[in-house]
């Protein structure tokens, strides 16, 4: 292998397969010092292979990775970090039952007297000092399970810091920040970058990419497509790289009309989650819930999926008050809902994606009492098929798909419940372009066969471009409910926005 001095990391001719499935065919990298490096590539694509074969975690079947111009043999989690690669995971791997700063030094405690003796006195100021650096506000002495999902991420980000890293990867590591924690993470990596440390970035986020890459790398199922400056290419060829097909116009227009009335909430309270909202969504419409973290969407969502009970305030479904006591009532009902937190209510790891798929409607799938496996593999072929899910086939375990097909495995699963009102909770979070667009086209034609549809997101343009109408939250409060023609993204940031 040629090596330059100006390239802390290449890679050439990375090959690795899963049973039967190509993830990385000829992979190459380059990477400088100092530069922040866009990994792209559709949901699937070989992007956390590729990362986590540089940090020890897969072994490649072939191919070579030299660091400052050394051949690696890293074999282990260890090595790697040893050599200065460490790696912020797109899932947490998180102990949940050790705190904040045990996790953070997890695996390099730092003892004093006696080996192997965990100096815990050390390590929570340690971890203080670093959180502190980050202006997260986390107790190091909590454990890890009592954290929010975004505050986990910020853990984990500060545990790949603390490595003192030449090389840093960031597989989506704003999935659940908020802006706020986005903003910190941006100063952050600007301040390592200064120093010289090299970022590599995966997210599916396209502003993030055009605001912090200065390279960026395409990879297409699993084959490398080639490496740009950033500034030399814009967001259309890019996501035409990706893709490998044209897409002009990310959103589909809207096609349906509001029919009747599907949901009607009044004054639904709940301590400390949210207070007094009131609203209705109706057949073919989309519903948008906007606001920042912790404003109060996923509490409204689960009280009216039966998860939380409301103290007061009243549920109608089609004219009808009705209590809300069980998901299962729920579903009964004709509720769907597609959880944020794919691994809670998500999916169970450890089923097939068909198994996963018919959870939420085992009676549609059943004779009597029985399960009818042909039917059930029926429908787990139409969902592959319909949502373009990238698997060996239906009995392959939804573990081993990537990030954002298990996402599509979760939709699936409440679309065949065939309900008529359903509640997408970041919908989109770790969903590639391409699938964006699939995934919006479903929801369009969803609303157009007449199923009401809420939507809460967290990206502004996805808001605006699928909803018609937007309803924004603000510390558990109700600030405005918006149409789409009068809607934009500062406004809806304004309302969204503690005054
Ligand atoms: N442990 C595994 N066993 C079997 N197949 C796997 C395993 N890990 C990954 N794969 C497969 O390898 C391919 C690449 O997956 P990978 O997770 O690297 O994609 P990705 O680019 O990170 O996608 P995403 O954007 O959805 O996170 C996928 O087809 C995936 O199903
Ligand atoms: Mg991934």
């Amino acid at each position: 292998m040629t090596s330059n001095q100006d390239y802390i990391l290449q890679v050439r001719n990375l090959t690795k397969t899963f049973a039967g499935i190509k993830a990385l065919n000829d992979v190459q990298l380059d990477l400088r010092k100092g530069e922040v490096h866009a990994l792209m590539g559709e949901n699937g694509a070989g992007k956390s292979t590729f990362m986590k074969i540089l940090s020890g975690l897969e072994t490649p079947d072939s191919g070579e990775i030299s660091l400052s111009g050394t051949l690696l043999a890293n074999k282990t989690v260890r090595e790697a970090q040893r050599s200065g690669i460490s790696m912020i995971h797109q899932e947490i791997l998180a102990v949940p039952e050790l705190t904040v700063a045990q996790n953070i030094f997890l695996g390099r405690e730092l003892t004093h007297w006696l080996p192997g003796w965990l100096d815990n006195r050390s390590i929570n100021q340690q971890a203080e000092k670093l959180l502190n650096h980050m202006g997260a506000t986390i107790n190091v002495r909590a454990k890890m399970k009592n954290l929010s999902v975004a505050e986990q991420q910020m853990v984990e980000i500060a545990k790949a810091i603390s490595n003192n890293a030449q090389v840093l990867i960031m597989d989506e590591p704003t999935s659940a920040l908020s802006y706020k924690e986005v903003d910190v993470l941006f100063k952050l990596i600007d301040e390592l970058k200064q120093k010289g440390v090299a970022i590599i970035y995966i997210s599916h986020k396209m502003e993030e990419i055009r605001q912090l890459a200065d390279t960026i790398t395409v990879l297409r199922d699993g084959n490398y497509i080639g490496t740009y400056p950033a500034n030399e290419l814009d967001t259309h060829s890019l996501i035409n790289l990706m893709v490998g097909r044209e897409i002009n116009n990310l959103f589909p227009e809207a096609s349906s009309q509001a029919g009747r009335e599907v949901l009607r909430i009044e004054n639904l309270t709940r301590q400390d989650a949210f207070s007094n909202i009131s609203f209705t969504v109706h057949e073919g419409e989309i519903l948008g819930i906007g606001g920042l973290m912790g404003a109060g969407r996923t509490e409204l969502a689960r009280a009216i999926f039966g998860l939380d009970r409301p103290e007061s305030g009243e549920i109608y479904v089609k004219g009808q008050r009705i209590d809300i006591t069980s998901p299962q009532q729920a579903i009964r009902t004709g509720i769907g809902y597609v959880s944020d937190d794919r691994k809670g209510w998500g999916f169970i790891p450890e089923l097939s994606i068909k198994h996963n798929l018919t959870l939420a409607s085992l009676p549609a799938h059943a004779n009597g009492t029985f399960i009818d496996a042909k039917r059930e593999t029926e429908s787990a072929h139409k969902m592959i098929r319909e949502l373009r899910i990238k698997t060996a086939g239906p009995d392959q375990k939804i573990a081993q798909l990537s990030g954002g097909n298990q996402q599509k495995v979760v939709i699936g699963k409440v679309l065949l419940a065939s309900p008529s009102l359903i509640i997408l909770d970041e919908p989109t979070r770790g969903i590639d372009v391409g699938a964006k667009f699939e995934i919006y086209k479903l929801i369009r034609q969803l609303a157009a066969d007449g199923v009401a549809i809420i939507v809460i997101s967290s990206e502004l343009p996805e808001l605006i471009g699928l909803s018609d109408r937007i309803l924004v939250l603000e510390k558990g409060k109700q600030t405005a409910l918006l149409d789409k023609a009068e809607a934009s993204q500062e406004m809806i940031l304004r309302y969204a926005m503690p005054n």
